[in-house]
């Protein structure tokens, strides 16, 4: 039997690619976990911009025929990092207008898991609204919002122990022991 795990990492234009970056690198020691990528085209705007280099190229966030737009092949977890108050509101909204809408609509009726990772600060009403209708739905927001618990002593460490939490989350891995409350 196959075993392997199919994540959809989705990358949208919040500030934060270091994050999505760091799944990608986690994610690739794992054998059986098999990543598809997919970046608005906001989020290759800001991976540029933070990371100074050029994104990786994905999928095609254009295109329906992607291999999990579809509830008969739903991903086993797709995670949303980081996820941008506009894709936020798109995604509340079910308006389901690119790839990365639309696997999360179909995350969302089959029941599967959906990890938001939102990064924005304050926060308005709507921007609250719109998570909690998502929370109602069945996605995990999960803000990126590090814990300095684990005392890590550069942003490396600090991006490593947040993303290390997401696999948690998502199931692909354990968590490490250096990055637990003790
Ligand atoms: C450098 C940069 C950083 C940004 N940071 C954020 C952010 O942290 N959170 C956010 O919601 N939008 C942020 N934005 C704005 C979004 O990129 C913008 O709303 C965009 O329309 C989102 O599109 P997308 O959801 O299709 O990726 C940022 C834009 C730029 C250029």
């Amino acid at each position: 039997m196959n075993t392997c795990k199919h994540v959809v990492l989705a990358v949208t234009g919040a500030s934060g690619a270091c994050y999505a970056r760091r799944f990608l690198e986690r994610a690739a020691a794992l054998p059986d976990v098999s990543v598809h990528l997919f970046l608005t085209d906001t989020a290759r705007e800001v991976w540029r911009h933070e990371l100074g280099c050029e994104a990786p190229q994905g999928l095609d966030n254009h295109r329906f025929d992607a291999p999990f737009c579809s509830g008969s092949a739903a991903a086993d977890v797709m995670v949303v990092l980081p996820c941008s108050m506009g894709t936020l509101g798109r995604l509340a909204a079910g308006t389901a207008d690119d790839a990365i809408a639309r696997m999360a609509d179909v995350q969302l009726k089959e029941r599967r898991p959906l990890i938001l990772v939102p990064r924005e600060t304050p926060l308005h009403l709507l921007q609250l609204r719109n998570m909690t209708s998502l929370c109602e739905a069945g996605a995990i927001i999960a803000p990126a919002a590090p814990a300095f618990y684990a005392r890590p002593d550069s942003l490396d460490a600090l991006v490593d122990a947040f993303v290390a939490r997401l696999f948690q989350l998502a199931g692909l891995q354990a968590l490490d022991e250096q990055y637990k409350w003790s």
